[in-house]
Parts: C-alpha cells; sequence; structure tokens
C-alpha cells in the first residue's frame, strides 16, 4: 500500500515535535523536582540558580497569571507545587535558559528544605486511612449474599498487580512561540491537543482562542499522553508568554521515567462461587487502584475496572467495588486498556484457583461460563453479540487447544528440568470513552481544485495508523486513488472540542466524521453531475476516479469533475461531526449501555519455562481477533502484534519498584527491562473472525488499539501452568509481574 507514513518512517524523515524546533532560536527549561514524597516546602533558595550566566528565567507558582491547575477531570493538582509536595518527582520551579545542559546545572544548584511528613504508598494503606481520591464506587447484579449458598465450590484469594511504564520512543516534550496579541503557539506531543489548549489558557489567565495547540504525529504514546503531555506544554507556554521568546522542554528519559505517571497498581481481593458442573455464579471483588498523589485519570479508570469486572463471561450474581486510593507515589495515568487489563487480570486469576479447586483445567470453566447475545453485564448493558464464543470456536478448530495442551504434557513428561505450559485468554473489550461526552469528533475534509485533497481531524498520529485508516475511508467514499489524500497536522484552530485520541476510539470516532464529510461534498459533486444531464443525483457514481451516470462513462473523471464544479463556485469542503449514537451511562444507579459494541479474541499462548534457571520463552501466541471488517489489515495486525508484547512485558519482566522514600529505582533502561525482538514470541500467529456483521467503527470496522493488549494474560497463566507442571503442589501466589527472578524463587521457596 502506498503510504507516506511508512516512507517517511522509513528514510527517517518524518518529524517530531523537537523536530519540528530544529534551526529555531529557543531557550529550555529544566524542571525543579521534589526530592521527598510527602512535605511541606519550608524554604527554597534561588540565589545561586539566579547568578548563573545564562539563566533567563525562574518560575514558580506565584508567576502563574491565571489558575495554578492542571487536574483535567478534578481539580487537584498544581502546575508547579505551592507549600506542599506530595510524590517524589512533583515539578516545584522551571529553570529557563539558554541550554538544557545550563537550565539544568541552575535546578540543580536551587536548595529546597522539606519539613517531611509522613507518606503512604501502597494502596491497602490508603484505603484503610480513608485516602481516596473520590468516593469509591460499587457495580451490582443480581443477588450476591443469595449466591452463595448456591454454590459447590468457593474460592477466595488476592492478587497483586504491578505498574508499567510506557517507554513511549519519543520523551515528553513541546515548544512554544508568543504570538501577536499576548496569545501563545504550542507545539505538543499530545493525545489530546484540546486538553492542552484548555489547560494552558487556564494556567495563562486567556482565553482558548488565545492558545493554538499543533500536533504533528507522537512517537509513541500508548495512554502516557493523554493527560500528561498537558503539563509540559503549559510550562512552555508559560514561559513563552512571560519571555515573549520561542521556550522548549525536552525531558531526558530517566527524567521522563522518574516524573511521569504509569499504569496503576492494583490491589485486590475477590471471592468466587461455582457449582459443580463449573458455571460461575457468584463474584465478589475489591479492587483497590493505586492512584497516585493527584486524581489525572484514575476515576475514569477505575469506571472502565468496574466496567470489565466479569471479562469475557456471563456471571448471574456480582459485586464489584472499587477506590482510587490516593498515595504519595506519582500520579498513574492511562495505558492502553485503561483499568481493564487489571479486572481481567483477577477476574482470570479467580477462574485458574477454582479451577485447580476443581482439579480441571481453567479452559473449561473459560469456555462454559463465555458470554453469549443477549447476556447482562454488571452494567447493565446486554451483550450485542456471540462473538466471544464464536471467536473460541474458531481457535479451537484451527489450532486445537485440547492437541496442544496434550502435547505439552506429553514433553514434560520426557523433560525433568524444563516445562511447557498453555493458557488460553478470551476477551471483551468495551468500545467508546467511559465518559459518553468524548465520543465526538469532527473532520474537516478540503478537495482543492486539481483534485488532491487535505484531511484534518481531532485525531493524533502515534504509531497506530489513525491517519492512513482515515485517508482510506476518504479513498473509500470518493472511489480515488489513495495518494491524491494528505493528513495534516491536528491543530485547535481546524478542529475544535476534540476528545483525545484514546479509548481505541480514534479511527471510530474520526474516520466516521471522515466519512460524513466526503458523503456531503460528494453529494454537491453528484448534485451538479445530475444538474448538468438532467437526470438524477442517484444514477451518478464515481468509480476508480471514472465519472458514471446510469452506469456509463461520462466525460468526467474525477479531476475535471472537481475543477467544473470549482468554476461552478460550489464548495469542496466540508466540516462534519459524529457523535457515537444511543450510548448512556447513569452513575446514580451505575447502569447503562455504556459501550457502541465489544471487541471481541481468543488467544492461545505456549511458553518454555527453564526451571532450574527461572527463564522462560513464549513459544507461540495463536490469536483469533475480531476486528470487524477490517480498514486496514496491516496496520490491525501490527497493533495486534504491538499490544501483544506490551501486554506480555507488564506481567512478565516490566518491574517498577520504588525505594522506601518513594523514589523511583528503577529509573533507566538497564533496570526496567521491556520485551525486546529476542523475548518476541518465536511465532504469532493471527486470524480474523470470520465474520460479516455491520460494526459501529468506521466502514464496518472495529476498534483494534487496545484489546489485544490483553492477549498477554495467557502468556502470564501459561507461565503459572507451567510452573505448576514442574511444581504440582506449589500454592500459586498472584502477583506481578512474574519475572524470571519471582519464578525461581517461588520454584525454590518453600510456600506449598
Ligand atoms: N500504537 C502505537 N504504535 N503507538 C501508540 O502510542 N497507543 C495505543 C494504541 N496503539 C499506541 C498504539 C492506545 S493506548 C490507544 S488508546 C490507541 O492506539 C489509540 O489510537 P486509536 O484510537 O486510533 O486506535
Ligand atoms: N479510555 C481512554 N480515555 C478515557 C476514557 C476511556 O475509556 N474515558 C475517559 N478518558
Ligand atoms: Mo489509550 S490508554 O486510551 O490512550
Amino acid at each position: 500500500m502506498k503510504d507516506y507514513d511508512v516512507l517517511l518512517h522509513v528514510k527517517g524523515e518524518s518529524e517530531f515535535t523537537a523536530d519540528r524546533a530544529a534551526g529555531m532560536e529557543m531557550l529550555h527549561i529544566a524542571i525543579l523536582t521534589s526530592t521527598s514524597a510527602h512535605a511541606k516546602i519550608s524554604a527554597i533558595n534561588f540565589d545561586d540558580a539566579r547568578k548563573i550566566p545564562g539563566v533567563a528565567g525562574i518560575f514558580t507558582e506565584k508567576d502563574i497569571p491565571g489558575n495554578n491547575e492542571i487536574g483535567n477531570i478534578i481539580a487537584d493538582e498544581p502546575l508547579l507545587a505551592k507549600n506542599e509536595v506530595h510524590h517524589v518527582g512533583q515539578p516545584i520551579a522551571i529553570i529557563v535558559a539558554e541550554s538544557r545542559d545550563l537550565a539544568k546545572k541552575a535546578a540543580n544548584s536551587i536548595r529546597v528544605v522539606y519539613e517531611e511528613l509522613p507518606p503512604i504508598f501502597t494502596p491497602r494503606e490508603a484505603h484503610a486511612k480513608g485516602s481516596f481520591i473520590a468516593p469509591p464506587r460499587t457495580f451490582s447484579l443480581g443477588d450476591i449474599e443469595g449466591a452463595w449458598k448456591n454454590c459447590d465450590c468457593i474460592v477466595e484469594g488476592s492478587v497483586e498487580i504491578g505498574g508499567q511504564e510506557h517507554l513511549y520512543l519519543e520523551t515528553q516534550n513541546a515548544f512554544a512561540t508568543p504570538k501577536e496579541g499576548g496569545g501563545v503557539k504550542v507545539y505538543s506531543s499530545s493525545q489530546s491537543p484540546t486538553a492542552v489548549q484548555k489547560t494552558t489558557a487556564g494556567i495563562l489567565g486567556l482565553p482558548m482562542h488565545q492558545v493554538e495547540v499543533d500536533v504533528l504525529r507522537l512517537g509513541g504514546g500508548f495512554g502516557g499522553k493523554e493527560d500528561q503531555a498537558t503539563p509540559y506544554a503549559a510550562m512552555a507556554a508559560l514561559a513563552a508568554m512571560i519571555l515573549k521568546k520561542p521556550v522548549q522542554i525536552v525531558l531526558k528519559r530517566e527524567e521522563d521515567l522518574c516524573i511521569t505517571g504509569k499504569r496503576h497498581p492494583y490491589s485486590s481481593d475477590y471471592k468466587i462461587g461455582l457449582k459443580k458442573d463449573g458455571t460461575i455464579l457468584a463474584y465478589d471483588v475489591k479492587f483497590f487502584q493505586n492512584s497516585g498523589a493527584s486524581a489525572d485519570l484514575s476515576t475514569a479508570i477505575l469506571e472502565r475496572t468496574l466496567l470489565h469486572t466479569t471479562g469475557s463471561y456471563f456471571i448471574p450474581n456480582v459485586r464489584s467495588y472499587a477506590a482510587c486510593c490516593r498515595t504519595n507515589l506519582v500520579p498513574n495515568t492511562a495505558y492502553r486498556g485503561f483499568g481493564g487489563p487489571q479486572a481481567m487480570l483477577v477476574l482470570e486469576s479467580a477462574i485458574w484457583k477454582a479451577a485447580e479447586k476443581l482439579g480441571i483445567n481453567p479452559v473449561v470453566l473459560q469456555k462454559k461460563n463465555l458470554s453469549k447475545k443477549g447476556d447482562e453485564f454488571p452494567y447493565g448493558m446486554k451483550n450485542l453479540s456471540d462473538n466471544a464464543i464464536k471467536c473460541f470456536e474458531q481457535a479451537d478448530k484451527k489450532y486445537d487447544i485440547a492437541d496442544i495442551m496434550e502435547n505439552a504434557n506429553k514433553w514434560n513428561e520426557s523433560h525433568p528440568s524444563k516445562k511447557k505450559g498453555v493458557a488460553v485468554m478470551p476477551l471483551c473489550f468495551g468500545i467508546s470513552f467511559t465518559s459518553t461526552f468524548l465520543n465526538q469528533a469532527s473532520s474537516l475534509v478540503h478537495v482543492y481544485n486539481d483534485g488532491s485533497v487535505g484531511v484534518t481531524t481531532g485525531a493524533i498520529e502515534m504509531g497506530q495508523g489513525v491517519n492512513a485508516k482515515i485517508r482510506t475511508v476518504i479513498s473509500r467514499v470518493f472511489s480515488i486513488d489513495i495518494s491524491r489524500i494528505k493528513s495534516e497536522s491536528t491543530n485547535t484552530t481546524r478542529n475544535a472540542n476534540t476528545s483525545p485520541t484514546a479509548a481505541s476510539s480514534g479511527a471510530d470516532l474520526n474516520g466516521n466524521a471522515t466519512r460524513i464529510a466526503c458523503e456531503d461534498i460528494l453529494s454537491r459533486l453528484k448534485a451538479f453531475v445530475a444538474d448538468q444531464l438532467e437526470t438524477s443525483p442517484e444514477q451518478v457514481e464515481i468509480k476508480n476516479e471514472k465519472v458514471l451516470c446510469g452506469g456509463k462513462e461520462t466525460k468526467w473523471n474525477w479531476t475535471s469533475l472537481v475543477n467544473d464544479v470549482y468554476f461552478s463556485r460550489i464548495g469542496l469542503s466540508s466540516l462534519a461531526h459524529y457523535a457515537t449514537p444511543k450510548i448512556f451511562f447513569d452513575k446514580k444507579i451505575e447502569k447503562g449501555d455504556a459501550f457502541a459494541y465489544h471487541t471481541f479474541g481468543t488467544a492461545i499462548a505456549e511458553v518454555n519455562l527453564d526451571c532450574l534457571r527461572g527463564t522462560y520463552e513464549v513459544e507461540s501466541m495463536k490469536i483469533i481477533h475480531d476486528a470487524g471488517q477490517s480498514i486496514h489489515s496491516v496496520i490491525d495486525r501490527g497493533q495486534i502484534e504491538g499490544a501483544v508484547l506490551q501486554g506480555i512485558g507488564w506481567l512478565t519482566m516490566e518491574e517498577l519498584v520504588y525505594g522506601k522514600t518513594g523514589k523511583l529505582l528503577t529509573k533507566d533502561l538497564s533496570s526496567y527491562k521491556i520485551p525486546d525482538i529476542y523475548f518476541s514470541p518465536k511465532e504469532i500467529s493471527i486470524e480474523f473472525l470470520e465474520s460479516d456483521e455491520p460494526n459501529a467503527g468506521a466502514l464496518n470496522s472495529k476498534a483494534i488499539g487496545e484489546p489485544p493488549f490483553m492477549y498477554g494474560l495467557a502468556v502470564y497463566f501459561a507461565l503459572q501452568n507451567a510452573i505448576k507442571a514442574f511444581r504440582p503442589k506449589i500454592n500459586t501466589i498472584f502477583d506481578t509481574p512474574l519475572t524470571p527472578e519471582k519464578v525461581l524463587l517461588s520454584l525454590f521457596n518453600d510456600h506449598q
């Protein structure tokens, strides 16, 4: 496929935010951050820093002309700390200098005197002390208390879940230039230009129209730039406005690792009850989210956890309690899956333990309890499809799950110190922003009078291929070659009030808005032809750039038609808006049709564990995925492969370690390990669900970005199965990530 994104990337010519500042004279920012997790600031001495030649300015909360607030959902986070700090890495002041090194040197010369306060680091402790971001919430279905007496098997347990660093290749950065009339133009590496615009305007005390935000593309976001790109853009804008010069901020990798939020660690307790035949009757679960020091997106993430309590299964009696626990760690944030993966991990752990107690393979329980069309989720929505079952069946038919497991068992018999493990992960992930109002998008399409097309939407290109998908939509609706179409940067003066590119719905929302804009222009083109040929617009069609009437060729092709339409003084641009129909959620009763639809799939993972060393390999991932009618199957495969690897990393090698004072110790890539090409599954086989159902995504597609992340769970449970094959009586503990060290300790520790 001809695609200029790919061509630019391959040639190294694609520009990221910092590249766009190349050649411009810039001042640079370093941030003075807190070294204490919880303290009163009793004094700060800036004297030495101010004397350093080349320092252009030092700004604290006192220099903020507007509102010192970056909290998006809850106003509980200052841009620059005032009097108190609540986590290590919290920004206190910004130092602007002629170079980044100079700014850093000045920052290092500043002395802050702290009066230490007691910190809280774990969500269980925060919960016990009533330290919440917002009141806890409970979702319920059926009669949980009455259900236990009908259960033949009841299992209780707990699951401890680790966080995850986004590790986008492009670290957080931005630059800002002053504009006439006191405004600023901000170039940001953000998934959410409107949030940058609004928050920056608030900080500067300006109306939103005085802040223009432009985003060309990101070198990865993964949720880490949904909310947390904003403060850096605001800092650059603040300095640019005060100093009346262009100002840039680029976090070094280590700074980025230390001061930006991560996937939320969760602690949780569950109780699950089943009938003898394996039917799950009751599930009672408590989620304690480690939100960090301020809200960020934690409440929305918690909501998605609640919404995914029962994963791919139907459970008639459910109580799901969840709390955003305020601790003194960096505020945690969106990360691919947005709280869904944590919910699914707890449920799959409960199912695994129940299967162990019943003496059967977990896959028997998984298959038996899959949600079917019409089954109710705990939030009141009915499952609209049988695709959970269809994906499972297609996987079983193609790969023969029992056969894979039997082969592994046979292999294990003849390998005393190496064990294979196999596990299955069925997937059901809700598509739509959990905050209903965010499910809207706009698209501005210009057909230029030479027949070329330009498009801008609210979507941010961050490697997920949304721009190529949007161009594909245009190419299909107009029936023109894709090389005619160019995606412009995302800019708040072209597309206003945009939602973040998140919740996997970037292509759905912006693709649908683009379709509407194209249909609008197309109707004008058709009306023109119909008028000229004295026929009705329904007779007119554009096919492969030829203009047909009643199925016969006319004198026009795409370019000559566009040219004639222009000379007839008919508009060739359209700005369209799309809002996902029908969805709603009533928080008072915690019920509603929260999602436009669900994405489904089934993954089978096979691992090979070296029981003397604790090291492991993923031998294969076999996936059936429901992508609807994929707009771009190459992109969708790439999304699945990337998500799978990220999911595996989260549960295996990616370990965040904090010191006793709340400082991140795994603050570089020699101590924080992510999967590389050598750790990738030896085989990844991906097949799409065979289905011709209509879907709510653009051109009948389905969202792809986040759901496959959760296939990583299959690898985690395959590892647990391999451990169990070596030590059948082991008391399995669910405490992620399952690093090789932990595997080794569990094999030789005697917690049988
Ligand atoms: N893929 C790449 N290459 N880079 C990214 O930053 N972000 C993921 C996913 N895939 C991401 C990615 C996340 S968290 C989301 S929500 C979706 O892409 C967002 O894009 P979409 O809505 O267009 O699918
Ligand atoms: N996903 C990502 N971001 C969000 C969501 C969501 O469901 N809701 C609000 N912000
Ligand atoms: Mo994705 S976590 O919704 O940016």
